[in-house]
């Protein structure tokens, strides 16, 4: 890259929003945005527009601030620091009215021992909460990583995050069970063939993929329909689908993978 193009870069990631997300991935988005774009300015409005599609849209600075604040406040209120921090990324706050009913349905055979959660969020926070013994997760953003190590460290849990991308990540060990909760429409889009990929890459026997039903703004546009057959077609060989339901806004299923 131009010197002026890693100056735009060092902007980014000093950006309020932006200053601990993984480093690799900005690169890799500004670099694919100045491929596209000619000039520097249309490329970095389009990196910071697709930085904003993957992660900045979830949580934001002052959300990541408050969740990492009621860390402190478990020890006195554990189920009310949970699940006020959990109402601070999209995801989890998109699924809070039926989150105990969707884990009753995974975990109905069996709570797992171990689970990696792909792209966390702040997910493993409740995992934790509820008992699983050893959990790891990874996301680009690097403030939730923060917050879920903190947590980790307040209420003595098992649980680490690192600050990695999926797209580039290779999870060290094997799991009981993986996560993959609204991940892999995100990272197809991010680059192609990749949501098979981290499928046939993932170490575990048994994987929750799941799917948003509503777009981000809550409105009915045909997902379930559309990404139902986005997983039919990207399934590689030797995985199959143990099961499907759908939980409030999203589509799950369960997939068992041949080791
Ligand atoms: C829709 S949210 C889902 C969060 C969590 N899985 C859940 O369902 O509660 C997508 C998450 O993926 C993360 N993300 C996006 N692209 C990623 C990548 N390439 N590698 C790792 N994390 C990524 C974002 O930072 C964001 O936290």
């Amino acid at each position: 890259m131009t010197p002026q193009a890693e100056k735009a870069l060092g902007a980014i990631l000093s950006s309020k929003n932006y200053r601990e997300i993984c480093p690799d991935t900005a690169r890799r988005v500004f670099e694919e945005a100045l491929k596209r774009h000619k000039g520097l300015k249309e490329a970095d409005k389009a990196a910071r527009n697709e930085l904003h599609r993957i992660t900045g849209a979830f949580m934001t600075a002052n959300e990541m601030r408050e969740a990492s604040g009621l860390a402190g406040q478990y020890a006195r209120e554990p189920e009310k620091a949970v699940s006020e921090a959990l109402s601070l990324h999209a995801s989890t706050r998109e699924r809070s009215d039926c989150m105990k009913a969707l884990y009753d349905k995974v975990f109905e055979k069996g709570m797992p021992g171990s689970i990696f959660d792909y792209a966390c969020g702040l997910n493993p926070l409740y995992l934790a909460s509820i008992g699983v013994k050893t959990v790891r997760g990874c996301d680009i953003q690097g403030g939730c990583v923060r917050i879920l190590n903190e947590w980790a460290a307040c209420a003595g849990w098992d649980l680490q995050a690192e600050c990695a991308d999926v797209l580039s990540y290779l999870v060290p060990g094997s799991y009981d069970m993986a996560l993959m909760m609204k991940l892999l429409p995100l990272l197809e889009g991010q680059r192609t063939g990749s949501a098979a990929k981290l499928l046939e890459s993932c170490p575990a026997k048994r994987i929750l993929a799941t799917f948003p039903t509503r777009t981000l703004g809550g409105r009915n546009v045909g997902m379930e329909g559309h990404y139902t057959a986005f997983l039919h077609d990207i399934l590689p060989h030797g995985i199959r689908i143990e099961d499907e339901f759908t939980q409030g806004t999203e589509k799950c299923f369960l997939l068992t993978k041949e080791m």
